[in-house]
């Protein structure tokens, strides 16, 4: 397969006739995968970001033009063409004024289908500006800046909003740069709170011996350099939301101070007895297991549960890997918008492949800081490709499974579906050394003998002998 080689999702529910197209484009370069419902339509689109889609308009259940409207709203860039019935324009006219590049009408010469897909291919530079058009993102895919719309991240924002009504203290967990602190600004800004103080105070980056004072204040003199008399950061959130960051790094003296201020809503300033009375909402963030560091003794029990109100944990990246071309819309929107003068710029679906298909362990901050890199590489360009992602990209790890694999509900034959991705790495391993056997196997990290044992047995079974 070419490295350019173009991926097309065919989605007709008349198997002969799409059989007999996937095979054909198949001989003019395309990599060719097939859905037969819209259902399955939408579930290849979550994983893999196509080049191409062809779609059939009439389709049993999820119709064409649903199919459609997902794919471009998920990418903005890809390619659509429209199968119509005879008849049928006014259908294929909508499908246009909704971004498709071009449509095809029912019964057609395969040669036709083939003009009209390589017109489309190479009319898409000058299709970038409607891309981006389509590309603003929808506000049902956001809330107060936490961008997603996998099925985690929404039922996320469900919860969020949820919890923003009550006034119950939240722990937030998650990794670093999975959006923590957003999380915690979208819960006040959606709280009746929302017009008193966000105030952040991140535990682990001041010296253990100054977050006393600097979370609950000082009186005059209290300590050397203590001049005048200070309110702390609870005092300034007062009626609004203290945000809590790293709390696990908090010594056990400043725990024990904690827990009283949940538990009796009062406090004292450091070198002060004057007891002062506080209304807030405490939101505690933390990337460490604080259950693992209670069982430890590292963390007070007492204090765990009474943070531990609402758990609210955000997701790894690679756990939501469907987010991640929304996500890269999203940064190329803020950040082209940043730039003097604003750009308008999308991405390739080659370069968002490549995206989807790593780890991501510093998760969406990392995601933002490659788009950023590759934005300012692009030098002006309307489309960011794969080589301005950059060589560090290259470094990142690769996810455990890239292509989730499809399931049907009737499911599946595992052990001939195990042979099938064998099979087809085998091949493209030789199909990339030009069917050398040495190097196919040193890709594979196999030896010679247990790949041309592999491949034997493997096409025996294709053929059915075994
Ligand atoms: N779902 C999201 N949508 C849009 N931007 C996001 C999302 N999640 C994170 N970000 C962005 O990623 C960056 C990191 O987010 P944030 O600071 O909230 O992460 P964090 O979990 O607090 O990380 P750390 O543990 O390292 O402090 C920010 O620039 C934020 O805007
Ligand atoms: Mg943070």
């Amino acid at each position: 397969m070419a490295e350019n080689a173009k991926h097309l999702l065919l989605v007709d529910d008349e198997a002969a006739l799409r059989e007999a197209i996937a095979e054909r484009l198949a001989d003019h370069g395309f990599v060719v995968e097939q859905a037969s419902s819209g259902e399955e339509a939408l579930a290849r689109l979550t994983d893999f970001a196509f080049d191409v889609i062809v779609t059939d308009l009439r389709l049993p259940g999820v119709d064409g033009r649903a199919v459609l409207e997902s794919a471009l709203e998920r990418y903005p860039d890809i390619i659509a063409i429209i199968i119509t019935g005879f008849g049928t324009v006014k259908d294929a006219v909508n499908a246009i004024k909704q971004g498709a590049a071009d449509f095809i009408t029912k019964p057609f010469q395969f040669d036709a289908l083939l003009h009209v897909l390589n017109s489309a291919l190479e009319q898409r530079r000058l299709r970038s500006e409607n891309a981006y058009l389509r590309s603003q993102l929808e506000d049902r895919y956001r809330i107060d800046g936490l961008v997603g719309r996998s099925g985690v991240m929404r039922n996320l924002f469900q919860l969020l909003e949820t919890v923003a009504a009550t006034s119950s203290t939240v722990l937030i967990t998650g990794e670093t740069g999975t959006g923590k602190e957003l999380a915690a600004r979208a819960i006040h800004h959606s709280s009746p709170r929302r017009a008193n103080r966000f105030v952040a105070i991140n535990c682990s980056a001041i010296p253990e011996t100054l977050l006393e004072a600097e979370l609950f204040g000082h009186a005059r003199g209290a300590f050397t350099g203590a001049v005048g008399t200070r309110q702390g950061r609870l005092e300034q959130a007062n009626k609004g939301t203290l945000f809590l960051d790293e709390v696990g790094t908090m010594s056990p003296a400043l725990q024990a101070k904690l827990l009283r201020v949940l538990q009796e809503r009062e406090f004292e300033r450091v070198g002060d007895a004057h007891t002062i009375k506080i209304d807030v909402r405490v939101i505690a963030a933390t990337h460490s297991d604080l259950g693992k560091m209670v069982a430890e003794g590292t963390f007070r029990e007492d204090l765990f549960y009474r943070l531990n109100v609402i758990p609210v944990q955000l997701p790894a990246l690679r756990e939501r890997r469907e987010d991640i071309p929304i996500l890269v819309q999203h940064f190329l929107q803020k950040l082209g918008a940043e730039q003097a003068p604003p750009r308008t710029v999308t991405m390739s679906q080659e370069a968002i492949r490549r995206l989807m298909g790593y780890a991501w362990p510093g998760n969406v901050r990392q995601l933002e800081n490659v788009v950023e890199r590759a934005l300012a590489f692009s030098h002006g360009r309307t489309q960011i490709d794969v080589a301005d992602l950059g060589p560090d990209i290259q470094n990142l790890p690769v996810t455990a499974e890239t292509g989730t694999p499809w399931f049907p509900d009737e499911g599946i034959d595992l052990e001939r579906y195990i042979e099938g991705v064998e099979l087809t790495l085998i091949k493209r391993s030789l199909e990339r050394t030009q069917g050398n056997k040495v190097q196919a196997a040193r890709l594979l990290n196999l030896k010679r003998t247990t790949l041309i044992e592999k491949l034997k047995r493997l096409e025996r079974g294709q053929l059915g002998v075994s």
